[in-house]
């Protein structure tokens, strides 16, 4: 198979493209939208962002210790887009976009409210790591859109039209192929 090499640099696809919402008290919230987030740890519940010393979010998220994941469905893309090229110094990027604070239980910075699901997060530790400096975070509550729960309370994310992020294009999730462990389950 004909193989070429590429200059090593970040290769790793698709990625979630989250908002990730934060708020200084006295001040308005803001949007920054990141796809350098992962979960880094089932129990405790860990999830990690990075985010660069630039942005106007990284003060905030720092000297508060707080911020807000906020998933991204088919009908928040744009939204998300444009919280990430513009930023919250120079408009109120929930004003643009039409977009609703919502308080939610551990934090006191809002999520977005027509995201299906919140994950409200305090910073334990900041690793600089180079152009990005990683903020590791306990995930301190989780609150999700209730027109995707059924009648028994079951959560149906896959319905929410969650997206993803792949080499500069967002794209919808496509035909669903398995569930976990369908490999070694018997028919
Ligand atoms: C899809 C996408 C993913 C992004 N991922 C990151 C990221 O992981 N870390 C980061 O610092 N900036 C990232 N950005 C850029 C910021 O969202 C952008 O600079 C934003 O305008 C910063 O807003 P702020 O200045 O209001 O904080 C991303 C932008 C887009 C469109």
């Amino acid at each position: 198979m004909a193989r070429e090499y590429f200059k090593p640099g970040n290769m790793l696809y698709p990625l979630p493209a989250v908002m990730v919402s934060c708020g200084k008290e006295g001040e308005k919230a803001n949007i920054i939208t990141v796809s350098w987030a992962g979960t880094i740890c089932s129990d405790p519940a860990m999830v990690s962002i990075s985010v660069r010393p630039s942005r106007h979010s990284y003060n905030i998220i720092k000297e508060t210790g707080e911020f807000v994941i906020n998933l991204v469905n088919e009908e928040l893309t744009f939204a998300a887009d444009h919280c990430g090229v513009r930023s919250g110094r120079d408009e109120d990027k929930f004003k643009e976009m039409k977009l609703t604070e919502t308080s939610l239980d551990g934090v006191s910075c809002p999520g977005i409210d027509e995201s299906p699901v919140c994950i409200g997060c305090k910073v334990k530790q900041i690793i600089p790591l180079g152009s990005h400096d990683m903020f590791i975070a306990d995930v301190v509550s989780v609150s999700v859109n209730s027109k995707y729960l059924d009648e028994k309370g079951s959560f149906h994310l896959n319905d929410s039209g969650l997206i993803v992020y792949s080499h500069g294009e967002y794209f919808g999730l496509g035909k669903k192929l398995g569930s976990f462990g369908y490999s070694v389950r018997k028919k």
